[in-house]
């Protein structure tokens, strides 16, 4: 299966202008490659801006919506919504989110909303610390719970699963560097837990991708340990590196 890489974008750039010159150029150098799926998750406001670029080779995400179909709920959008404008995937439950106090109940409604919007849901999932025992694991195995907790059995496969630990994410202070080990080991866990709740066969079908200070240098490493794809911050407003992510990424099948 091809890679899948989402480059997420959070609340840059500044400018639509900068937007659409980033978004542009990358479309340029992703266009030869016939072997990777990209992704680019705009911040919303630029999103009808950018389904004007969007293409089958580097297609549109979102960083966030409601957990609600529709009604009183100011400053929310939609995943009917942003269905309308050419996004195919959604990022739920990032760290920088669950931060702000999104809770695991609120998480799993948005993957809910997202599937019956026809969408494509990308989980995230990550330990904020590990202090050298292991309740990291029961901290992943926690979220994972939650949010299939309301994904209908048929529509299991579709959701995507990125492990991002928040101690590897290029923001976080005193951070540190993820090795693809450990993102092997987790990837294992992932998919036990997973087996557990639904059965082997299924949890093999469940996509698992990395996110973390994701480079051009690191990407290989994260990829031939199984990863089913990446999901790379800052290095997606580079479009030198962000294309270099693309290409090992198109070799690696
Ligand atoms: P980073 O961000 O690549 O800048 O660490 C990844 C993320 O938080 O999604």
């Amino acid at each position: 299966m091809q890679k899948l890489i989402i480059g997420n974008w959070k609340m840059h750039p500044a400018k639509a202008t900068d937007a659409v010159k980033l978004f542009t150029t990358i479309k340029k150098g992703a266009g030869v490659l016939r072997h990777v799926e990209a992704v680019i998750a705009v911040p919303h406001i630029y999103i009808p801006l950018m389904a004007k670029l969007a293409t089958k080779g580097v297609s549109l995400g979102a960083q966030d919506v409601s957990g609600e179909k529709e009604g009183p709920y100011t400053g929310e959008v939609s995943a009917s919504m942003l269905a309308q404008y050419k996004v195919r995937h959604v990022i739920i439950g990032h760290s920088e989110r669950r931060a702000l106090g999104e809770s695991p109940d609120l998480i799993a409604q948005k993957v809910r909303q997202v599937l019956a919007a026809g969408l494509t849901p990308v989980l995230c999932v990550g330990e904020k610390e590990r202090d050298g025992g292991m309740w990291y694991l029961s901290e992943v195995q926690a979220q994972l719970e939650s949010g299939f907790s309301l994904v209908p059995k048929t529509q299991l496969e579709k959701v995507i699963i990125a492990y991002e630990p928040v101690w590897a994410i290029s923001s976080t202070e005193n951070r540190k560097d993820a090795t693809p080990e450990d993102f092997e080991e987790m990837s294992i866990y992932i998919r036990k837990v997973l087996a557990d709740m639904f059965g082997a066969p299924k949890a093999h079908t469940i996509r698992v991708i990395y996110g973390g200070s994701v480079d051009e240098k690191n990407a290989a490493g994260f990829l031939q340990k199984g990863a089913d794809g990446l999901l790379p911050g800052k290095a997606s407003l580079t479009p030198k590196k962000f294309i270099a992510i693309l290409t090992i990424a198109n070799e690696i099948r």
